[in-house]
């Protein structure tokens, strides 16, 4: 049965009876029932009751299972999220320290990664925002990125807007759109976990070059042009591989298409 199906869960929801809510939960769970959908529900009746820390507990677990499963960013998202929520946020800081250090480590990869899922652990937290950085560096990067969750359609930020940070995506998609002559937006691309976007307008201090939205449900990883500037003021690699994406997607063949009203590659 799914979740939201679930009579007994919104009858105790109606009420606000998070303990209740909680209880009911960890019953379901304990019979059998342990997918990530019921999780995350437990977790948000855990933050909706003021029990933080076993929120936290739960997301880390969660982050684990997905770090195993080669969805590094994913897990960096839920520990972030944990950080938040949890009334002693060291754990949490220390489980993501040692994910991210794992990250840049010639460890093998999960056997979910070896038949064929779609990014090994290590590649999907460098590519390409992360790619040759040290673990210091990726460290100093990741603890200074700020959590957002999107719903699919909407926008995180619209062609001609001010903007000062880049965000990375940590779970889900998004989509880039430009204008054509007409003024009709068309797709340019869609970035998929481990990717990252906004750089142009971080960079230059430019208006967003482009509309970019959220394709699915998606949680996004933003760092700020202060955060930045103290990063790469100790580690110049963060800011030359933002330099150089910048550099590749400006004015880049498949933009002059799409402006010329050509739907892009995903
Ligand atoms: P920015 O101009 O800040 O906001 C729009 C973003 O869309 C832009 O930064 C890039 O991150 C992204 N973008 C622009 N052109 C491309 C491209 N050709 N491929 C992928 N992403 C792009």
């Amino acid at each position: 049965m799914a979740v939201t199906d679930d009579v007994t869960l919104a009858a105790l929801l109606a009420q606000h009876d998070y303990a209740g809510a909680a209880t009911h939960l960890r019953q379901v769970m304990d019979s059998g029932r342990r997918d990530a959908a019921i999780r995350f529900r437990l977790v948000d009746v855990l933050v909706a009751g003021g029990r933080g820390a076993e929120a936290a507990a739960e997301l880390m677990s969660l982050a684990d299972q997905y770090d195993a499963a080669g969805q590094a960013a994913k897990a960096i998202a839920l520990l972030k999220r944990a950080e938040i929520v949890a009334a002693d946020p060291f754990e949490s800081s220390r489980r993501l320290d040692a994910l991210v250090l794992r990250s840049v480590s010639p460890a093998p990869h999960s056997e979910l990664a070896a038949e064929g899922a779609p990014t090994a652990a290590p590649r999907a937290l460098r590519r390409p925002l992360l790619a040759g950085l040290t673990g210091e560096e990726l460290l100093a990067l990741v603890r200074g990125l700020r959590l957002h969750a999107f719903q699919p359609g909407d926008i995180v930020f619209a062609e001609g807007e001010p903007g000062r940070s880049l965000f990375v995506v940590a779970s889900g998609s998004v989509k880039v759109f430009v204008r054509d002559p007409s003024g009709h937006p068309v797709l340019l691309r869609e970035l998929l976990e481990g990717t990252f976007f906004g750089e142009i307008a971080l960079l230059t201090g430019a208006p967003r070059s482009a509309t970019v939205t959220a394709a699915t449900r998606t949680e996004l990883l933003e760092l700020d042009r202060a955060t930045l500037d103290a990063i790469a003021a100790t580690h110049p690699r963060v800011g030359e591989v933002i330099r150089d994406t910048a550099k590749a997607r400006s004015g880049s063949e498949a933009e002059t298409r799409a402006r010329a009203g050509e739907p892009g590659r995903s």
